[in-house]
């Protein structure tokens, strides 16, 4: 893969750069409000590098799942504002994608000068299923700008214009926060150190059940929590009430259950367990025994022997990626067991472990809970791309950068790009 360093003199060039500002808003009376803008920080510094070497850049991004057509609520327009006091310089934002707005704020750019572009997702063509459907609109990105860098690492799980057939189109560079998320990724699939435990939580154990089969052969323990232990309380054949369960993944995750045991895989569930009346801040609540989950009452979050017994899981540990709440945290009756975690794993960050803390709702929830990023060794912007890497999943944003068999030099024309390219890249000495 080229870096941004491969790409020679940038000075003068347009260069598209596809970030990952997709952030938490709150509609409020005074407007909107970035709730959390973890995404925009991380995404700064390859802009502002660009920026740096005078090179026009142009931002562009998703927000939400918008169905394909414009929705003022998923508008990147708060989004630029916040980028430009990051950046300390304003940032013009085009109110389309790639019409008339796009062309001519790009026009305008100077050297140095950034544009965000609006939600890319107001465009069917993004996230259509087929390459041809996607390749008008990919063709329109690309016409934009001479040069492509990917940089959204929240995304690169994703075959979509943007951030796959746009990089067909254009010579491309990765960007700073994708080299750094991947280069940490890397270490827990080759060879961590051991220890090496994996925490996992949220709602849905069938959304990590592929993540879950592949740790069984990396991972030392795997400490389950949040709304998917249900499911895993369930196919140990305990009750579990109103809480989440999902019927259909009981025998799976029994599987898996003989499964770690076979291959020496510990697998930590807890030992008490918050349950309420109600998923609601004011439910009436109670902690009790994993086996004594009352028929009436819902699991809102590990309990306090749980907390301690997780930590004490992790103490001794080299390798720590955690994933997923450990309850729904969003409510303060029942944050305690995510707070614990975040804890654990600030206190074994500071022991010297690799410490990585997986994706858009886990980043926010330490966020929120009063952590500092530098409490982790690192806090990755993606949660689902972080996952599929895990896995072992090819991932689509980042085998497309890999593929250089047509070997693009920024200093070259570019066949059938769809590039409106305006002149070469001089002395680039791009390679890979
Ligand atoms: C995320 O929030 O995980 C990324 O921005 C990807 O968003 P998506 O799941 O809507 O594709």
């Amino acid at each position: 893969m080229k870096t941004i360093g491969d790409l020679g003199d940038l000075r003068g060039k347009r260069v598209l750069v596809r970030s990952d500002l997709n952030v938490p808003l709150e509609q409020t009376d005074q407007g909107t409000t970035i709730t959390d803008d973890g995404r925009i920080r991380a995404s700064a510094p390859t802009i502002k590098m660009l920026s740096e070497m005078g090179a026009r850049v142009i931002v562009c991004a998703h927000l939400g799942r918008p169905k394909g057509e414009p929705d003022p609520k998923y508008s990147l327009a708060p989004v630029a504002r916040r980028l430009g006091d990051l950046l300390g310089t304003p940032v013009t934002f085009a109110e389309d994608t790639v019409g008339e707005r796009a062309k001519a704020a790009v026009e305008a750019l100077e050297d140095g000068g950034v544009v965000l572009l609006e939600n890319l997702r107001f465009n069917a063509g993004e996230t259509a299923k087929t390459d041809a459907d996607r390749a008008e609109f990919a063709e329109a990105l690309a016409s934009l700008a001479d040069i492509f860098v990917s940089d959204g690492f929240g995304v690169v799980h994703r075959a979509q214009a943007s951030v796959y057939d746009v990089a067909r189109l254009l010579p491309h560079a990765t960007g700073g926060l994708v080299e750094a998320e991947v280069n940490v990724l890397r270490r827990l699939t080759r060879d961590p150190e051991r220890p090496y435990a994996v925490v996992l939580g949220g709602a849905k154990v069938s959304d990590k059940l592929g993540v879950i089969g592949n740790l069984l052969g990396t991972a030392d323990r795997l400490l389950i929590g949040g709304g998917m232990v249900f499911t895993f309380l369930a196919a140990k054949g305990l009750e579990v009430g109103r809480s989440l369960l999902e019927s259909d993944q009981v025998d799976t995750v029994r599987g898996y259950l003989e499964r770690a045991e076979q291959e020496g895989v510990e697998i930590v569930l807890p030992v008490d367990i918050v349950v309420a009346d109600d998923f609601s801040a004011d439910a009436a609540h109670d902690v009790v025994a994993v086996d004594a989950i009352p028929a009436d009452r819902m699991g809102l979050d590990i309990g306090p022997q749980s907390a301690a017994l997780f930590a004490s899981k992790l103490a001794d540990c080299r390798t720590v990626f955690w994933n997923g709440p450990m309850g729904a945290f969003e409510m303060e009756p029942f944050a305690a067991g995510t707070k614990a975690l975040a804890q654990a794993l600030a206190d074994v960050t500071s022991d010297g472990a690799l410490t990585v803390v997986g994706g858009g709702d886990s980043a926010a929830a330490v966020r929120q809970l009063g952590f500092a990023d530098t409490d982790f060794g690192h806090i990755s912007t993606g949660g689902g791309a972080s996952l599929e890497y895990l896995e072992g999943t090819e991932l689509p944003g980042l085998t497309v950068l890999d593929d250089d068999d047509d070997d693009i030099s920024v200093s070259g024309p570019v066949s059938g790009s769809g590039s409106t390219s305006d002149g070469a890249a001089a002395g680039s000495g791009a390679s890979d």
